[in-house]
């Protein structure tokens, strides 16, 4: 449809059904008749009994291929309009095939496979006829309390932008292109803005941040999705230095609109227009409304306040009424844009004539496989305790021993069942006789099952008293060569509303973990978890380290094979690990202080520092151990002085000087000597994963150029200053292979 007939549809709609387009309800408004929905939905969500659901916009959180021709089919022989449902899901890594969460699949450095994983993501739900995703969560996190960490890809704005850009491509295709192509769907960025950074890690807690933190480190994620074509943002719970998001005028309309050049759907969060009035900001519904409209929000998710208020809200307001037809234009172009008017059941058809859906495919399988086994991080490994032999007896113990749940909490379409888990992936690599198998320790304490609150009943039942467990546990220890320890925090514990003052493994798993490292065998520990956990205690003890993360699907195939060294380890954390609780936040970019922690001025008071804590982390951010091991040499440096339009080459060789074939990630950290703001003691700037064989050599290139030493300045544009800067290239943000400094010029010269 072209634009004239868009504005055409536009205007031949009443203001009631208008304002339907801008509602997005759950299926149950459309299930069973109309006096049963009266009663049931509509009431329990406060929607006054005369809203027509049949002028409703956008559907949440359907994704049943039945129920979507069924709803779809009613509802356009029951509207009056014609327009076609938008299905909205929150298909965030995967939709049967679990691929690794993000925080994991960031940990790759592979933005390829991310790109090839969330296209495969988007088939299987064009496949099954959804229209939209909520997803990517680019928000940038430092805080591992905060259990929403395991949506994002970490800590750096650089990743952040580079896996928005993988996913938005993936989801939707090719950027600059209007309609969406077939096997693709709509990628919708999330959580505008700043929603990683609440106070203190609490969920839905105040974000208070200024300006220059908000441009510099938190806004180039999503701006990378809106530069790669994202057709919808969503606002953020969170209040930004004190207006809540998703009544912000300023954010939405200056920052997004105007700033970011953002020209889609925004939609809200769940409940977030209602929630104006908890935050002590909207007077009543009416206010919430029109604030939220003023805000530039066009879709209300889950809630009766712009279905039962913005009518009066507009009533007789010129401006309003044009904010509304511009709010809708928005959807009706996204439809438009997805093809609805033309085939309201896109994808369903094909999926229907040839008879198969990619859902599960082998194909999509494999990808699963390859990025779970690149997304673990080896975080030790002594004694080349790892890769195991496969003549060895094994004692596979811990609660993730045969646990399936190893999906995540916004896997809402995984299946446990089809996950492989991690006993039938070491059953891969060695016989059934030389592996025991038991769980030594329940999940979590019964205490903290109760803190669950309705996933509670999700975890095991606990029939054996765990002492039992544990005393087996060390049986079967005591008969083997090799301990597989597979412990972590239950898949509930992380998540929306999982956010944990005490992000350590639960107590009767430590103990299980000091029982057993006390009879001095090789002690191997896989740590299953959606956020970087406190691992001080384990570190000391195991004498290999595995952090899992949630794997997905293929998880335990994927273990298995690094395990045994059918794969080697190439993960790199995009998460700072803390030492202690205390610490957070902690995170690599950091400023440096008037006072730095000098290694020379040993224990003196007066510079930043704890008295009772070192202030590195256990893991630094980039870190990764591998089977194998790297030696880099810098062969050359093109200059030491560069003018704008000339970049510093580098060029550096990387050896494999060990005995297994892996792959490297090499990462070039700049800083910026002395500037018109602080700039941080090394902000990562390029990188690059390479695949080396064992013996061999291969040559890497960097180009630095003047954009990449950019930022925003004292006068808050986004600019580069001439003078000095440090480039470290090296395998960590901690282990630097060499250093050398360039000076740019100034414009001009
Ligand atoms: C709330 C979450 O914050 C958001 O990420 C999600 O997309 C919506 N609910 C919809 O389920």
């Amino acid at each position: 449809m072209d634009n004239q007939l868009l504005l055409k549809k536009l205007d031949s709609l009443s203001i009631e059904e208008k304002i339907g387009q801008l509602v997005q309800l759950t299926g149950d408004f459309f299930e069973g008749d109309m006096d049963t929905v009266v009663t049931g939905p509509l009431k329990k969500l406060g929607l006054d009994s005369s809203y027509n659901v049949y002028n409703t916009g956008s559907i949440l959180n359907v994704t049943d291929p039945d129920k979507i021709i069924r709803l779809q089919t009613d509802y356009l022989k029951r509207s009056t309009h014609q327009i076609p449902l938008l299905f909205m899901a929150d298909i965030i890594y995967g939709y049967r095939t679990i691929f690794p969460i993000p925080l994991a699949q960031a940990c790759s450095w592979n933005y390829e496979q991310i790109e090839q994983t969330a296209a495969m993501s988007a088939r299987e739900c064009y496949d099954e006829g959804i229209h939209v995703t909520f997803s990517p969560m680019v928000d940038i996190v430092r805080d591992p309390r905060w259990g929403r960490v395991m949506e994002s890809p970490g800590e750096d704005t650089l990743l952040a932008m580079k896996y928005a850009e993988s996913q938005v491509l993936g989801i939707q295709g090719e950027s600059g292109q209007r309609t969406i192509p077939p096997h693709k769907i709509a990628a919708c960025v999330k959580h505008f803005a700043a929603y990683g950074a609440p106070v203190a890690g609490r969920e839905y807690n105040a974000v208070d941040m200024s300006e220059h933190m908000l441009r510099q480190y938190y806004l180039p994620g999503y701006q990378a999705a809106i530069a790669a074509g994202a057709k919808l943002v969503m606002t953020a719970f969170n209040t930004l230095n004190g207006i809540p998001a998703t009544g912000n005028e300023w954010l939405n309309r200056e920052v997004l609109r105007r700033d970011m050049k953002f020209e889609g759907v925004l939609i809200s969060d769940y409940a977030a227009i209602e929630e104006l009035i908890m935050h002590g900001y909207a007077e009543d519904g009416a206010d919430a409304a029109r604030l939220a409209l003023l805000a530039g929000v066009d879709v209300d998710m889950k809630t009766a306040i712009y279905a039962n208020q913005l009518e009066k809200v507009i009533a007789g307001n010129g401006h309003l009424m044009s904010l509304l037809n511009e709010a809708v234009y928005r959807v009706l172009q996204l439809k438009n844009d997805l093809g609805l008017f033309e085939d309201p059941f896109r994808g369903l058809q094909d999926t229907l004539q040839q008879q198969k859906s990619s859902v599960l495919s082998d194909e999509h399988r494999q990808a699963a496989l390859s990025l779970a086994e690149e997304s673990v991080v080896l975080l030790k490994n002594e004694h080349q305790v790892l890769p195991l032999s496969k003549h060895k007896k094994v004692a596979l113990i811990g609660p993730y021993a045969e646990e399936s749940s190893t999906l995540g909490m916004w896997a809402i379409k995984g299946n446990e069942a089809d996950t492989v888990h991690l006993k039938t992936g070491l059953l891969k690599h060695v016989a059934p006789d030389l592996l025991s198998v038991c769980k030594g320790a329940y999940m979590l304490p019964l205490t903290a099952r109760e803190a669950l609150g309705k996933y509670e009943e999700k975890l095991a039942a606990e029939t054996v008293a765990e002492d039992a467990l544990l005393q087996e546990a060390i049986r079967n220890a005591d008969e083997a060569d090799v301990i597989v320890l597979a412990l972590g925090e239950s898949v509930y514990q992380s998540g929306e509303g999982g956010s944990r003052t005490s992000p350590m493994l639960p107590e009767s798993q430590l103990r299980l973990l000091h029982e057993l490292s006390v009879l001095n065998k090789p002690l191997v520990v896989i740590v299953y978890s959606g956020r970087p956990l406190i691992l001080t205690e384990v570190a000391a003890e195991a004498d290999a380290m595995l952090q899992a993360w949630y794997p997905g699907t293929m998880s335990g195939e994927a273990l298995g094979n690094l395990l045994y060294g059918a794969a080697n380890p190439s993960g790199k954390l995009t998460m700072t690990f803390p030492r202690s609780v205390g610490q957070i936040p902690v995170y690599y970019n950091e400023l440096n202080t008037g006072r730095p922690d000098l290694p020379e001025n040993g224990s003196y008071r007066f510079a930043t520092r704890y008295i009772d804590e070192v202030n590195e982390p256990l893991y630094p951010f980039g870190y990764g151990q591998s089977y194998t091991t790297f030696e880099y040499r810098l062969l050359s440096v093109s200059r030491e002085n560069m003018s704008h339009n000339e970049t510093v080459d580098v060029s550096i060789a990387v050896e494999n000087t060990g005995s297994h074939d892996g792959k490297e990630t090499l990462q070039l950290y700049i800083r910026d000597k002395f500037a018109s703001v602080a700039r941080p003691v090394k902000e990562l700037k390029d990188f690059r994963k390479i695949f080396v064989r064992s013996g061999e050599t291969r040559e890497v290139q960097f180009s630095i150029r003047e954009e990449m030493l950019r930022f925003y300045g004292g006068t808050s544009e986004y600019i580069s200053e001439p003078g000095e800067f440090e480039v470290y290239i090296g395998s960590s943000s901690r282990d630097i292979a060499f250093a050398f400094s360039f000076t740019l010029l100034q414009e001009g010269k």
